[in-house]
């Protein structure tokens, strides 16, 4: 069985003082549900607070928004694995479309970031999924494919195991126009097919993949519903503690 991940992506957003803010209602609501796998993944600057504030928590952890592919230098504005590491950090999120087309990162780089990731033993949440125009062309597959054999390149089948695949339709980023449960669970049937494909069925049946794209409370349940659905990243509805709270009880009333 697959436990369920279930992760806050805040992207730019969140002071030091709103994180603390989110955690007191957060994990005070959340109680002591540990039937899923929570990530919160906050801006690099609220990383040590939120870190301090999760040291006594077996469900929730740490997760970074992006990191660099080199280990130190002359790399201004840039943060290392081992940089997070010392924070405790245990997830990083790598290739997020917003990094793909605002800041250029191609299946090369990432691929490059995320074998860093496991030589630091840290989790990568690898993002993958189409626009809408390549919806519209009928390549959503190809996209898919092209970009999981490009991210997970030269990798070891328990390097491929320990990353978690997020599969986020670029159309559905922000915009509140999920993708349906089926086209959801299809897009994830595929990943998983091409992970055989890549490494073997074993470590196929074994890899987490999470939907994300404007997961709310009331949809959350039927896409986690879905059996090749294992996990949300969540944005915009993760900046709200209540909402994100029932978003992880929807996951985990379907693991009880
Ligand atoms: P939204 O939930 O705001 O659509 O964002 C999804 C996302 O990009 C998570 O990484």
């Amino acid at each position: 069985m697959r436990k369920k991940i279930i992760a806050a992506n805040w992207k730019m957003n969140m002071t030091v003082g709103e994180a603390e803010a989110f955690l007191d209602t957060f994990l005070l609501e959340l109680g002591d549900e540990s039937g899923v796998d929570v990530v919160i993944v906050p801006p690099f600057t609220a990383l040590a607070k939120v870190g301090e504030r999760l040291s006594n928590s077996s469900t929730v952890k740490l997760g970074a928004q992006n990191m660099a592919f080199e280990k130190s230098g002359a790399f201004t504005g840039e943060i290392s694995a081992a940089m997070l590491r010392d924070l405790y950090v245990r997830y990083v999120v790598l290739g997020h479309s917003e990094r793909r087309t605002l800041f250029g990162e191609t299946d090369a780089i990432v691929n490059k970031k995320v074998r860093a990731a496991h030589e630091a033993s840290l989790k990568p949440i690898l993002c993958v999924g189409e626009t809408l125009a390549e919806r519209d062309a009928d390549r959503v597959e190809e996209v898919l494919e092209t970009q999981l054999r490009g991210s997970l390149a030269d990798m070891s089948s328990k390097e491929i195991v320990e990353t978690v695949i997020a599969y986020e339709p670029v159309w559905a980023i922000g915009t509140g126009r999920v993708a349906t449960p089926e086209q959801a669970q299809a897009a994830h049937a595929f990943i998983r097919k091409t992970i055989a494909m890549i490494a073997d069925q074993a470590v196929a049946d074994k890899v987490r993949i999470q939907y994300g794209g404007s997961v709310k409370p009331d949809n959350a349940k039927t896409l986690l519903g879905q059996p090749d659905i294992d996990g949300a990243l969540v944005g915009g509805a993760s900046l709200d503690p209540r909402a994100f709270v029932e978003i992880v009880k929807a996951g985990a009333s379907i693991e009880a």
